[in-house]
């Protein structure tokens, strides 16, 4: 499949039709995982991979998928390029295209993705930024297809931050018409210009009362309350204890609904350890879908 979009920056530039086939896309390579491997359809394409924040899950799998359809990743550190010593995002984003097929970058401001992505020739892929992560969204959403066969008809509970990784999902919940209802702290609701697009396709809900969001929910979802570039060290006080997700919260969702987490996670603070190790979790899944959604990413974006 080809998306039409040149760049991933949030998950709104994907259609509902193309959202949804990019999910089937995945489960279908996850299935044939074999097969691709003896196909390599990416066979001397370049990937840059720019990091200006720490990175477990999205560098190794972008890495691993890239080398198990055939092509090569550059890993490049923000601090280490000459952009840490003043050379611009635009004049960057020229260069690296001269060289690479498409460009992942993990950073700071969206404004900068946002620029790279501008004056890059190339496909530009946010690997997170402070308000979007559009990579988990496609992961976490094959997971929940995987573990629920479906979207119409779900409700998730979003408990905590209303982040970077909440916002692309608010997205990902709109173009797959899954509820969502979001509890967070007053002051630590999601992006309203998310909510209000959003809303207009499916049902988004927000409240201050995790206990009323997660009743019926088929999925519980959370994630650290202190995100990368937040500094606050009082900030998980703001949480605690209502907004953790222990037996007690999930007792009130549906009995076969599933917990997940972007990862890495805080055991007891966001989550005990009860849930996030117990029988209703399936963060792993979740883990192992980003390197799937992202070889399907790469071949939509690639045209391949
Ligand atoms: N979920 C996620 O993006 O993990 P990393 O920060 O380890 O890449
Ligand atoms: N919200 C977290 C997600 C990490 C994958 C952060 O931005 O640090």
């Amino acid at each position: 499949m080809k998306l039409k979009t040149k760049d991933l920056l949030t998950v709104d530039e994907i259609s509902s039709k193309e959202f949804l086939e990019l999910i089937d896309f995945s489960i279908k390579l996850k299935k044939e995982n074999k097969t691709v491997k003896e196909k390599p359809l990416l066979k001397n394409k370049t990937l840059a991979m720019l990091f200006g924040k720490p990175s477990t899950r999205t560098r190794v799998s972008f890495e691993i998928g890239m080398l198990q359809l055939g092509g090569h990743t550059v890993n490049l550190s923000l601090n280490e390029m000459q952009h840490s010593r003043g050379e611009s995002v635009e004049d960057t984003a020229k260069t690296l295209s001269r060289y690479v097929d498409a460009i992942v970058a993990r950073v700071y401001e969206h404004s900068f993705i946002e620029k790279l992505a501008k004056h890059a020739t190339v496909p530009v892929i946010n690997g997170l930024s402070n308000s979007y992560h559009p990579c988990q969204t496609l992961a976490d959403l094959m997971t929940i297809k995987e573990h629920k066969k479906k979207f119409k008809d779900l409700k998730i509970a979003w408990i905590g931050d209303g982040n970077n990784v909440c916002n692309s999902l608010i997205f990902g919940c709109s173009k797959t018409q899954t509820q969502i209802v979001i509890a967070t702290p007053k002051g630590f609701e999601p992006n309203p210009e998310v909510v209000k697009k959003s809303s207009k396709y499916t049902v988004v809900d927000l409240t201050t009362d995790p206990k009323s969001a997660v009743k019926d929910a088929d999925i519980v979802m959370t994630d650290t309350f202190t995100s990368i570039h937040m500094s606050d060290p009082k900030r998980t006080e703001k949480f605690l204890p209502s907004f953790q997700v222990n037996d007690s919260l999930m007792e009130k969702a549906k009995n076969d609904a599933i917990f997940m987490h972007c990862l890495p996670a805080k055991r007891e603070q966001e989550v005990t350890s009860s849930v996030i190790d117990g029988p209703q979790s399936v963060v792993w899944d979740e883990a192992e879908n980003r390197l799937h959604t992202q070889k399907a990413l790469l071949l939509s974006l690639l045209s391949i």
